[in-house]
C-alpha cells in the first residue's frame, strides 16, 4: 500500500515513462505487466535522455525494485542490449527481476510479424515488427517459450526443437520465408538464458510481499487503452491488455491491491501505425504539432499522426480503466496556435450525436468530430513553476478538458524533463 497504476489513455506515447519516473521517486517498486519492446518510454533527467523499451522506468533510482511480470513478452536479445546500454551509462540493474512465466520473443516471432504484415498488404496494422502479436499467439496456443525455459538449457533445447520445427514449416510453406537453423538458435538463446538467469524471480510473490510490507508500488502501463485487444480500435491494436485491469493478471496480484489509477494523455492526440483517428489533422497545424512536439516514434522512429484532443476517447479511458485522475502532458507543445479545438462528441452520418466511443470500426465509420473551440496561447510555459502561474487561456483549456473528460487532472506536463510537471 499504496499501489498506483499508470495507464495510457489515448493511442500510446502519452509520456507514461516520464510520469512513472516522476512518481517512482516516491515508490519502492515499479512493475511492467504487459507488452514488450514495442513500447518506448522516454525519461529525461537534467538533459540526459533514456529510452526504455522493456526495463521499467523506475530503473534510474538505485534502490527501486524494478519488476517484469508474467504478462510481458520479452525479447532477450533486445533486453540484453538495453541492460548493457544502461550499465554503460552507470545505471545499475541489480534491482531488476523477471518472472519465470514471462513469454520469450523468439526470432521466428519477429520474422512472422513482418511476413503477416506483408501478407495483409494495404490492410496492414502498422505493427512495430517486434514479434509481439506472434509471441502472444504462441502463448495462447500454449506452445510459448517462457523465461524459466530460457534459463534451463535442456528445457530450452527441447522446446526450440518442437516449436521451431513447426515455425520453420509455417515460414517456408506458407510465407516462402527463410527457415532457422535450430541448433544455432538454441546455442544463441542458451547464452541469453545464462546471462539473464540471475534476474529470474517470482514477481507475483515479490509484489505481494512488497505490498504486505507497506511499500509503495507503481504499475507502469505500456501501449494504451485505444490499443487494447478488446477495448481498442480492433484490429488496429496491440495483442495485450494495456488497461488497468491487465495489471492484475499480468503481475499476479488481486484487484484489491490497487489503490489508485492514473491515466496519462497528451494535450492533443497522436497515433503511430494504422487505424481510425477521428480528430486527425492532415494540415499545417498537424505538421506544426508534429514538429514542435517531436512526434516521432521512440521505438520505430516513424512520424506520429497528430490531431486535436478527443474527449470521447479519453472518457472511454476514464470508464474502462476506472481512472481516479489524469496527467496531461505536452501542454507546452500547443503554444503558438491561435485556436485550440477539442472533440466533445461524434456526429453520425444520420445526423445524430453520440458521446460514447463506438465498440466497432463499423460504428465509427463516418463519425465526424463535434468540436468546441478555445482561445490559444503564445507564451513559452515550459519554465512555469505552478499551475496558477500559467496564462489564463492555458488554465481554461485544462479546466475544460477536466470537465469534458469527467476526471480530475492532477498533473500537467510542460516539458520533457522530470522537473517540468505542475501538480494540481
Ligand atoms: P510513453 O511511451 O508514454 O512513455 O511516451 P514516449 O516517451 O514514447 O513519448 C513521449 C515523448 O514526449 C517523449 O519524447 C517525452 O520526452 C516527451 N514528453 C513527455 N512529457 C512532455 C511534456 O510535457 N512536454 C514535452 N514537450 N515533451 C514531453
Ligand atoms: P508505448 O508504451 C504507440 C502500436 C503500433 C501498431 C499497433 C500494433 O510507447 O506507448 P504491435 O507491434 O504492438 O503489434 O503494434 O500498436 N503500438 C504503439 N503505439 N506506443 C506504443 O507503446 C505502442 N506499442 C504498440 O504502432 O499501431
Ligand atoms: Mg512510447
Amino acid at each position: 500500500m499504496p499501489a498506483n497504476i499508470v495507464v495510457g489513455s489515448q493511442w500510446g506515447d502519452e509520456g507514461k515513462g516520464k510520469i512513472i519516473d516522476i512518481l517512482a521517486s516516491r515508490a519502492e517498486v515499479v512493475v511492467r505487466s504487459q507488452g514488450g519492446n514495442n513500447a518506448g518510454h522516454t525519461v529525461v533527467n537534467n538533459g540526459e535522455v533514456y529510452k526504455l523499451h522493456l526495463i521499467p522506468s523506475g530503473i534510474l533510482y538505485p534502490d527501486t525494485l524494478c519488476l517484469i511480470g508474467a504478462g510481458v513478452v520479452l525479447d532477450p536479445k533486445d533486453f540484453i542490449s538495453e541492460l548493457d546500454s544502461l550499465e554503460s551509462r552507470g545505471i545499475s540493474t541489480k534491482n531488476l527481476k523477471i518472472d519465470p512465466r514471462a513469454q520469450i520473443v523468439m526470432p521466428w516471432h519477429i520474422q512472422l510479424d513482418g511476413l503477416s504484415e506483408k501478407f495483409r498488404g494495404n490492410s496492414d496494422i502498422g505493427t512495430t515488427k517486434r514479434g509481439i502479436g506472434p509471441a502472444y499467439m504462441d502463448k495462447y496456443e500454449r506452445c510459448g517459450i517462457r523465461m524459466y525455459d530460457l534459463c534451463h538449457p535442456e528445457v530450452l533445447a527441447e522446446k526450440i526443437k518442437s516449436t521451431g520445427t513447426l515455425k520453420n514449416k509455417i515460414i517456408t510453406a506458407v510465407y516462402n520465408g527463410d527457415a532457422y537453423d535450430l541448433d544455432k538458435v538454441t546455442a544463441e538463446y542458451t547464452e541469453y538464458g545464462k546471462r539473464l538467469a540471475p534476474y529470474m524471480d517470482d514477481v507475483s510473490v515479490l509484489t505481494y510481499e512488497a505490498d504486505k510490507a507497506g511499500k509503495t508500488i507503481m504499475f507502469e502501463g505500456a501501449q494504451a487503452t485505444l490499443l487494447d485487444i478488446d477495448f481498442g480500435t480492433y484490429p488496429y491494436v496491440t495483442s495485450s491488455h494495456p488497461l488497468s485491469a491487465g495489471v492484475c493478471v499480468g503481475t499476479g496480484v488481486g484487484p484489491k491491491t490497487i489503490t489508485n489509477v492514473i491515466g496519462v494523455a497528451k494535450a492533443y492526440t497522436t497515433r503511430v501505425g494504422k487505424g481510425p483517428f477521428p480528430t486527425e489533422l492532415n494540415d499545417e497545424i498537424g505538421d506544426k504539432i508534429r514538429k514542435v512536439g517531436g512526434e516521432f516514434g521512440t521505438t520505430t522512429g516513424r512520424p506520429r499522426r497528430t490531431g486535436w484532443f478527443d474527449a470521447v476517447i479519453v472518457r472511454h479511458s476514464v470508464r474502462v480503466n476506472g481512472l481516479d485522475s489524469l496527467a496531461i502532458n505536452k501542454l507546452d507543445t500547443l503554444s503558438g496556435l491561435e485556436k485550440l479545438k477539442v472533440c466533445v462528441a461524434y456526429k453520425l452520418p444520420d445526423g445524430s450525436v453520440i458521446e460514447n466511443f463506438p465498440p466497432t470500426l463499423e460504428g465509427l465509420a463516418g463519425c465526424e468530430p463535434v468540436y468546441e473551440e478555445f482561445d490559444g496561447f503564445n507564451e513559452d510555459i515550459s519554465n512555469a513553476k505552478s499551475f496558477d502561474e500559467l496564462p489564463q487561456n492555458c488554465k481554461t483549456y485544462i479546466e475544460k478538458l477536466e470537465e469534458l473528460c469527467g476526471c480530475h487532472i492532477s498533473m500537467v506536463g510542460i516539458g520533457p524533463d522530470r522537473s517540468q510537471i505542475l501538480e494540481r
